[in-house]
């Protein structure tokens, strides 16, 4: 096994131990509401964001004890917008993490309401982070509520990517979705890990630099997988975006196209780390490894 799949393997572990505690257990009241959170979360994602918390936060020399928390708040902020983005009224899928989505396990009202509780239960494990300071504490919640919010965050990706939908779009239109609705929660915890990592300005720089670049990646790849991976290799419904007529990668510049562009972005996030006086190698094996998954 490679460094990095041990790592991975590892951040998987601890996330997922952290989620097990701070999450209400299914048979707390009411039942069908932590059924419902539980059935998305515990549904086997690859859990990238916390993945990315940890790596930022140990290439600085943070302890686990004070990464943890604010990973599994960022993997409920992630699954909330999960449950949301495959309501019928949104992308309507069926599909999720190799299992039926919240809606059509449990009902339409219930899964929006796992969403919304997801997303304030993530905000409470951090105010609640006795491990940082209330300084950290409150600038991780305000990083956190704008990189899910709007104008500059997921929710007005989420609105634009809708609004786009059978449109003629641009590059830059693209660019602008995948960057709010995709790309500013990964910024958000590259940017976590380095604040609880307490590194200084010029290092957060160039963190923050490599985040956007590795979120704007992950939604790129995100669409060529979409086209050229199976449901059953995903997990969720593949070719969704061609039917939906989504503003993808893809839809602009075909597959061949979109790969040399990833491979390109891929360079260039890795590139950016060149300043950086810290170890590199897991931030950069990270990098590449997004630019190649298959699923
Ligand atoms: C899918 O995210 C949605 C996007 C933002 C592209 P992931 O590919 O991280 O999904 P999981 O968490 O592994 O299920
Ligand atoms: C989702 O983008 C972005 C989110 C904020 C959830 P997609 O709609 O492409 O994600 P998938 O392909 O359904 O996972
Ligand atoms: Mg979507
Ligand atoms: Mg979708
Ligand atoms: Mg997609």
């Amino acid at each position: 096994m490679s460094d990095l799949e041990e790592f991975l393997g590892r951040s998987v572990r601890f996330v997922d131990a952290a989620l097990e505690r701070l999450i209400p257990s299914a048979d707390t009241e009411p039942r069908r509401l932590h059924e419902a959170i539980r059935w998305s979360v515990f549904a086997g994602g690859k859990r990238f964001r916390p993945a990315l918390v940890f790596a930022v936060g140990q290439t600085f020399g943070a302890e686990i004890e004070k990464l943890e928390r604010t990973a599994a708040a960022v993997e409920m902020i992630h699954t909330y917008s999960l449950i949301h983005d495959d309501l019928p009224s949104m992308d309507n899928d069926d599909l999720r993490r190799g299992r039926l989505t919240c809606h059509k396990k449990f009902d339409e009202a219930t899964a929006i309401l796992a969403g919304d509780v997801l997303e304030t239960l993530a905000f409470q494990v951090i105010a609640d982070d006795r491990s940082l300071s209330a300084e950290a504490r409150i600038r991780l919640v305000g990083e956190f509520a704008v990189a899910a919010g709007t104008p500059l965050g997921m929710v007005a990706g989420q609105q634009l990517d809708l609004e786009a939908e059978g449109k003629a779009v641009t590059i830059s239109d693209v660019e602008q979705i995948h960057r709010l609705k995709t790309g500013a929660l990964i910024t958000a915890c590259g940017k976590a890990g380095a604040l609880i990592g307490e590194g200084n300005e010029d290092e957060l720089a160039i963190i923050t630099a490599y985040s956007m670049r590795l979120g704007l990646l992950f939604q790129i790849t995100d669409d060529l997988l979409d086209v050229t991976q199976t449901t059953a290799g995903l997990g969720k419904t593949a070719r969704k975006d061609i039917a939906a007529n989504k503003a993808t990668y893809p839809s602009l510049f075909g597959v061949e196209e979109t790969a040399a562009r990833a491979r390109k972005l891929c360079d260039e996030t890795v590139a950016i780390l060149q300043p950086l006086e810290r170890p590199k190698e897991l931030l950069e094996n990270i990098a590449r490894h997004i630019l190649n998954r298959g699923s």
